[in-house]
Formats: structure tokens, sequence, C-alpha cells
């Protein structure tokens, strides 16, 4: 087996077949698989069965009953079920041509690189199949802050968000990856520095159906790349600054209906309270739930510590509210965190950017992923 190409599915029913037609009509002579690792809802499974039955490659499903860590994780899983030692991934939307794949195997053969990845963003690519303007600068964005975090990791890609590569799979250890969500590319390159190339290609708009991302998988992007950069404790801080400018918002709706401010801030700052242990719960600590008893106890214990913080924050509130204008601190809060957030933007990228005749890394150095730290990897 040359290739095995990995596909997961959530409710992508109307897709398959056209999807399994136009890679049928790619193959150059070479080996491959194609597994489709399904979460879906609906009758994805059945048609996918059907079309296996009737296809001239082999086609696997794995239907996964009980889906764990969501697309970065079916895609983890189909690495552990290819037969073959280069795994292309892509999506079962028909985002990613199928047509593509034989450059990505062209540039693979060269024997050089560890992974080929399809980039919309490099010279001749194309984003145009995002839906819309947002998705389109939040794409644009992300990839920036996310390049600046990992400057010398990613230093080689300019998509580390696409989800079509090609990747030789002994050059990564699964163990290490901690999916969650949908950028398991980013995970895979951030983990271990490892040889990467480009190949552009066009995002086309998708053949059928709807697209499965959210907000919410926007917040668990972040809170992965705050994990993969600094380490458990700053996704922490992360959703404890959501949570800050949740409680906020909440306390602003509250009074301007009326409600006495202190009353508002003591609802919302209880709102805010559960909101956060829901995220601890099942974003920065959820892969330690299971081992750490009830999650009743776990709520009382989170939610008498906070009240308590909170029953000391409110004094020194309320002092703050009798002398100093709160737009004001508003807008000076605003304006560091956006100077901030440029200045690291500008060091990482442009300051303290890698050399362009330095030699490239020795490949596959593993990065020492101290236990408890949530995976955090050194980035040098
Ligand atoms: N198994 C499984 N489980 N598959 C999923 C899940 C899940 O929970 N969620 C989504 N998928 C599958 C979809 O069925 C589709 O085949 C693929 O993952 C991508 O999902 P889309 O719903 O099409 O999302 P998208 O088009 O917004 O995202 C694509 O573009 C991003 C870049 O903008 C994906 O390629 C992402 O990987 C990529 O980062
Ligand atoms: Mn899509």
């Amino acid at each position: 087996m040359d290739l095995s190409i990995i596909v997961p599915t959530f409710n992508e029913g109307p897709n398959v077949v056209e999807l399994l037609r136009r890679i049928g009509a790619q193959s150059d002579g070479r080996t491959f698989e194609v597994i489709f690792v399904d979460d879906s809802t609906d009758d994805t499974p059945q048609i996918i069965q059907a079309a296996a039955a009737a296809s001239a490659f082999p086609v696997r499903l794995i239907h996964r009953d009980f889906p764990d860590a969501g697309l970065g994780g079916a895609v983890v899983e189909g690495f552990r079920l290819a037969q073959a030692r280069w795994c292309l991934v892509m999506d079962g939307d028909l985002q990613h041509p199928p047509e593509d794949i034989a450059r990505l195997l062209r540039r693979a053969d060269a024997g050089d690189v560890d992974i080929v990845v399809a980039s919309r963003y490099a010279a001749g690519g194309d984003s145009r199949g995002l839906a819309d303007a947002t998705r389109t600068a939040v794409s644009r964005l992300s990839t920036l802050v996310t390049k600046a975090m990992f400057p010398r990791k990613l230093a080689g890609c300019s998509d580390p968000m696409t989800g079509f590569f090609l990747l030789d799979r002994d050059a990564v250890d699964l163990d290490a990856l901690r999916p969650r969500g949908f950028k398991i590319l980013l995970e895979i390159l951030a983990r271990r520095q490892l040889r990467v190339a480009e190949v552009p290609f066009a995002f086309a708009e998708r053949h059928a159906g709807r697209s499965k991302a959210s907000f919410t998988q926007g917040v668990r992007f972040l809170v992965q790349l705050a994990m993969l950069r600094f380490g458990r404790m700053s996704a922490f801080a992360l959703v404890g600054g959501l949570g800050a400018i949740a409680n906020l918002l909440i306390m602003w709706g509250l009074i301007r209906f009326g409600v006495e401010y202190l009353v508002a801030a003591v609802i919302a700052s209880e709102v805010t309270i559960i909101g956060n242990f829901l995220l601890l719960e099942y974003l920065v600590f959820a892969d330690m739930r299971s081992e750490s008893g009830l999650m009743r106890h776990r709520f009382l214990k989170s939610f008498a510590f906070n009240n308590v913080e909170a029953i000391v924050r409110l004094p020194v509130m309320s002092v703050l509210v009798e002398s100093a204008h709160v737009p004001s601190v508003m807008a000076a809060a605003l304006t560091l965190v956006a100077a901030f957030v440029v200045r690291f933007v500008f060091h990482a990228l442009v300051v303290y950017a890698p050399r362009r005749s330095a030699p490239t890394p020795p490949a596959r150095e593993p990065v020492a992923v101290p236990e408890g730290a949530g995976g955090r990897t050194l980035d040098a």
C-alpha cells in the first residue's frame, strides 16, 4: 500500500460518491486506500458502506460511536488505522480537490520532507472557497498570530490551519498528539520540528451540505493554541480572560435594564463562575476529569473558591466605581491589549524572524513534553 487517504466526516452523505469518484479518477498507478473516520449522526455511514461495496479500490469505514476530540481526534484515529506509511488527510466536502493529490505525492517523492502541506496562502494558492469575508478575516488573522507564536516550527508553512496535507506517519509521535477540535495540522507541526514542503492549492466551494465550523470551534482553537504554546496554565488564563469579558458584558446589560450595579455585579459573577467552571471542565482539564472524582465535587470546590474571591473583590470594585470613570478604564484596557498583540506579532515575525539562509533544522528532533504541563513544547 503506497498511500492511505484519511477523510474525517460528520454528516457528509451527499458528498461521498462524488468524492470517491474524483479520487478514483486520479490514481496514477500507486496503490491506495480511503479511510472514512465518521462521527455522523445521520445516514452517512450507510452511504459510505454502499459506496465502498461498489468501489474499485479499498474503502474502509470507521464509525465512532463515542467521538473523541472531534475532527482532530478523527484524523489521529485514521493515522492509527492506516496501512500505508504516507497518509493524506482531506475534507469530505470536496473543498480539497482530489485532483491536487498527485502534486502533493510528487513533492513527497523527492524524499527530503516529512510533510507536504496544501496551502491556500502560498503563492499561487487561493482561499476564495471560504464562506465569507468574516471567515476569511478570521482565518488570516489567526494564521498570523499562530505563526507569530511558533516562528520557527511554522516558518516553512504559510497555512497551518489547512486540513489538506500529506504526512509521513513515521515522522510523528501519535501518542504525543493532543487533538482538540479542528486544527490537527497545527497540533502536528507545533509538537515537533518537521521538514515541511508546501504546494499551493485553491480552496474550493463546498460540494453539498453545510460547514461544521462554529464559534465553539473558534474557542477550542484558542485553547489549543494556548495549550500548545504555554501549557495548561495559559489556557486557564485565557478562559479566565474570556470569563472576565463575559462578566462585564452581563453586568453592563443588567445595569441597562435598571438593575442596581452591586446586584448586577453579583449576578454577573455567579453566571460567569458557573460558565468558567464548564469551560475548565470541557476544555482545559478535559483530559484529567476521569481521574479526579465526581464533577459535582469539583464544581462545589470551584464555586466556593470563586465566591470567596468575589466577596473580597466587591468592596474594591465599589471604591473604583465611585472614584474612577469606567469607560476610560475600559478604553485604556482595550488599547493596552491591542498594543500587546501588535508588539508581540511584530517581534515574533519581524524582529526575530528566522534568517532566510539559515540551514534547515535537523529532522525529527523530538521535543520534550514535560509531564503534567499539558503538552508544553519549546519552539526553539
Ligand atoms: N469525524 C469528524 N468528526 N469529522 C468532522 C467533524 C467531527 O466532529 N467536524 C467536522 N468534520 C469533517 C467534515 O465532515 C468535513 O469533512 C471536514 O471535517 C471539514 O469540516 P467542514 O465543516 O467542512 O469545515 P470547514 O470547511 O470550515 O473547515 C475546513 O477548513 C478549515 C480551514 O479554513 C477544514 O479543512 C479544516 O480542517 C480547515 O482548518
Ligand atoms: Mn469544508
